[in-house]
């Protein structure tokens, strides 16, 4: 087995669990849900537990690696050329009104780049997993991304950021301007399961800004392996740390990468 099997096996093992962990808390929250700071940035008793369970998993198998946890922080020897990114629950808000469209989304980066990935919807028991050249499946099946290759026929999806009441650069005029020219933009609230979704071609493209890299560095090998496409809004070579990514099935990804970059910000 080698060794990207083996991350990809342990961090299966940590999805599974801390989405358990997250099925158990669904609709037994209480008055538990705590605003982070920035209206709308939600963290509750689940977030944490579900963390707790990806930490402890990781933490047993490879206590030299370095993390980056959404509610921990930066934990480990940060030197490691491994680092695992987690976010226990991506899809809070979602989660907190029991909307069922949520993630624990696990992905490990080798000298920063994306190369394991493992993404768990609880809800719908769907596995979405990848590492690379090995592939990229659902429930262990191969996935492949959708052939649409014009822009008016698709469908995409995006996301608003929680600083969207701060920023003029909030994505509301790239959602006009897309709604527009397609066959429709969804906002699903859940970056992880939105490039999964691009991945398994249910979705034909994703763009959004204000990204940390826990949300995207396990879809980011997914949708490669499932022979998507991965930049930055131009074109170049996507850098995780700058929070803003494009991600499409490879067929309209020039197109789309065009109308993003010609947009301007609303108001
Ligand atoms: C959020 C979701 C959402 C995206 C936000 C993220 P969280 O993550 O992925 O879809 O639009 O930018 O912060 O807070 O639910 O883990
Ligand atoms: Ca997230
Ligand atoms: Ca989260």
């Amino acid at each position: 087995m080698t060794n990207l099997q083996i991350f990809l096996d342990i961090a299966t093992e940590a999805a599974l669990a801390a989405g358990a962990v997250l099925q158990g808390y669904l609709g037994k929250l209480e008055d538990v849900v705590i605003e982070k700071g920035r209206p709308g940035d939600l963290v509750t008793a689940a977030d944490k537990a579900s963390e707790a369970v990806v930490l402890e998993v990781l933490n047993r198998h490879f206590p030299q690696h370095s993390i980056l946890a959404e509610e921990s922080g930066k934990l480990g020897n940060q030197d490691n050329e491994y680092l695992w990114a987690i976010d226990p629950l991506d899809g809070t808000t979602n989660y907190a009104h029991q909307y069922p469209f949520f993630a624990v989304s696990i992905g490990l980066l080798i000298h920063g780049v994306p190369q394991v990935g493992v993404i768990y919807d609880p809800f719908h028991n769907e596995l979405f997993r990848a590492a690379t050249d090995l592939g990229a499946t659902r429930d262990r099946r191969p996935i492949k991304v959708s052939k649409t290759t014009e822009l008016s026929k698709s469908l995409l999806v995006s996301g608003f950021a929680y600083d969207r009441r701060e920023t003029s650069d909030n994505n509301y005029a790239e959602f006009c301007h897309l709604t527009h020219l397609t066959q429709g933009v969804r906002r699903s609230g859940s970056a992880s399961l939105d490039l999964a979704h691009v991945a398994c071609g249910r979705l034909d493209g994703y763009w959004e800004r204000g990204l940390s890299p826990w949300d995207i560095a396990a879809g980011i090998i997914l949708l490669q392996e499932a022979g998507g496409k991965v930049t930055a809004y131009d074109g170049t070579p996507v850098k995780i740390d700058t929070g803003r990514i494009l991600a499409t099935n490879g067929h309209i990804h020039h197109h789309l990468s065009r109308e993003l970059m010609q947009v301007r910000p609303l108001g």
